[in-house]
C-alpha cells in the first residue's frame, strides 16, 4: 500500500481520515502527472512509436547524451538503419562513425553485438518484452523497462535519475537513491505508482515530468499541480532531496619493497603515523605514482640512493591489495650487495630473521614472509 511510504507531515491538506486518504492522494499524483505531460509534452521523433527495435535506439543514444544532442544520431541511426537487420550486417567502423561524438564507444559496438545477436537468435525480431530484453546485452532494468512498455505496453516501471528526483521529493524519501535500500524501495514504490496506469503514457509521462518540471536545479514548483501536496515543497527540502551518497574515490598507490637479507638479518622498517598500517613493520618502500613501475632511470636513482650503486635487484612477486579506500598494488624486489646508511635512514633497522617474524605486520607482509623467508 502506497500510503506507507508517505511521511506523516505530507499528507493531503483535503484529507479529513489521513491514512485513508492517502490511496486519493497518490491517485493523484499519477492522474497529475498524465495530465501535465498531455499538455506539457515535447515533440519527440521517438514518441508514440512502437517498435521495440527504434525504441532501442533512441534509449541507448538517450543514455549517453541529453536530448537535443541525440536526436540528430538517432534520426542517422535510423536512417542507415531502417531495421535490425541493416544495423546487423554493418561493419563495425560504419556504427563507430555513426556513434562518432557520443563518446564511450563500447556502447556503439555493444549494439552492434545485440543487433546481430536479435537476427542470428530472434529471428531478427527484436524482443519486446522485459524478460527477453534484460538478457541482451547493453540492456539493464530501466532499458527493457522503457522498451516492453513503449512497445507493449508491458507494465514495468522506469526508474531513471529523473524518476528518482520525482520521487523522492514528491514522497519525501529520504532513502539515499543509490543504496541497496533505496534502489529496492524506488523500484518498488514506482511499480505500485505504475500498477493501474497506462503504462507507456505513464512512464514517458514521470520522466518529462522530471526533465521539464521538477528539474534538478530550479524546479518550477511556482506552477507544479503537485504543488499542494508535495513534501519537498511543503518542507522547504527541494534542494536536499533525492539523497545520493557521495562514492568515496578509491585511491590508488604502488608500493615497491626491497627484501634484503644478509647472515640471518633482514631489513625491516616501522611504519609512521598517517598512513596505513601505522605503527606495523614491513619492508624499505619505495612508493611510485606509476601503473607499473618501471626500472626506469629516475627509480633506479631513488633506489641507488637507499641502497648504494652495487645493488643487485630482481622482481619477486607483485601483488594487489584492496583496501576500504585505496588499492595498493605491491611489487616485491630481491636485494643483494647492498649497503644501507643506517644513520641517514633511522626508519630502516637490520633484525634477526625470527626476531622480524615475531613483530606485528599488515597482512600482505606476512603472507609474503610465510610463503618466502624460512
Ligand atoms: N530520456 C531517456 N529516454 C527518454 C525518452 N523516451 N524521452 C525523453 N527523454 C528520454
Ligand atoms: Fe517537484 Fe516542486 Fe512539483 Fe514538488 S512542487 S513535484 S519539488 S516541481
Amino acid at each position: 500500500m502506497i500510503y506507507l511510504y508517505r511521511p506523516p507531515s505530507s499528507y493531503c491538506n483535503f484529507c479529513l481520515f489521513k491514512r485513508i486518504c492517502c490511496t486519493f492522494v497518490t491517485m493523484s499524483f499519477q492522474s497529475e502527472i498524465v495530465a501535465w505531460y498531455l499538455k506539457n509534452k515535447r515533440d519527440l521523433p521517438w514518441r508514440g512509436i512502437t517498435d521495440p527495435y527504434v525504441i532501442w535506439l533512441s534509449e541507448i543514444i538517450l543514455q549517453q547524451t541529453r536530448v537535443e544532442q541525440g536526436m540528430p544520431y538517432f534520426l542517422k541511426f535510423l536512417e542507415n538503419f531502417p531495421h535490425v537487420r541493416d544495423f546487423a550486417n554493418a561493419p563495425e567502423e560504419r556504427v563507430l562513425k555513426l556513434w562518432q561524438g557520443l563518446g564511450y564507444y563500447s556502447r556503439g559496438r555493444n549494439m552492434l553485438h545485440t543487433a546481430r545477436h536479435v537476427v542470428s537468435n530472434y529471428g531478427g525480431i527484436f524482443p519486446s518484452s522485459y524478460n527477453e530484453l534484460v538478457k541482451l546485452k547493453g540492456i539493464g532494468n530501466y532499458t527493457a523497462a522503457a522498451i516492453s512498455s513503449f512497445s507493449s505496453n508491458e507494465s514495468r516501471a522506469v526508474v531513471d535519475g529523473n524518476v528518482y528526483r520525482v520521487l523522492a521529493r514528491y514522497f519525501g524519501i529520504e532513502e539515499p537513491i543509490n543504496s541497496n535500500a533505496g534502489i529496492k524501495q524506488f523500484a518498488n514504490l514506482a511499480q505500485e505508482l505504475i500498477a493501474d496506469q497506462q503504462p507507456s503514457i505513464y512512464n514517458q509521462a514521470i520522466m518529462e515530468f522530471g526533465a521539464l518540471q521538477c528539474k534538478p536545479k530550479s524546479p518550477n514548483c511556482g506552477v507544479c499541480p503537485l504543488q499542494t501536496t508535495c513534501y519537498a515543497y511543503k518542507n522547504n527540502k527541494i534542494d536536499q532531496l533525492p539523497i545520493k551518497l557521495k562514492k568515496v574515490k578509491i585511491r590508488k598507490r604502488w608500493f615497491n619493497y626491497f627484501v634484503g637479507i644478509t647472515d640471518g638479518e633482514i631489513l625491516a622498517k616501522q611504519r609512521q603515523p598517517g598512513d596505513v598500517w601505522q605503527h606495523l613493520y614491513d619492508f624499505p618502500l619505495i612508493e611510485t605514482q606509476e601503473e607499473t613501475p618501471i626500472v626506469n632511470a629516475e627509480f633506479l636513482l631513488e633506489i641507488e640512493k637507499l641502497f648504494g650503486k652495487g645493488l643487485e635487484l630482481r622482481v619477486l612477486e607483485s601483488r594487489k591489495h584492496v583496501l576500504t579506500h585505496q588499492i595498493i598494488y605491491v611489487q616485491f624486489f630481491a636485494i643483494d650487495n647492498y649497503i644501507v646508511n643506517f644513520n641517514q635512514h633511522t626508519d630502516i633497522k637490520s633484525v634477526k630473521i625470527e626476531a622480524f617474524k615475531q613483530l606485528p605486520h599488515p597482512k600482505i607482509i606476512g603472507d609474503f614472509i610465510e610463503k618466502h623467508i624460512d
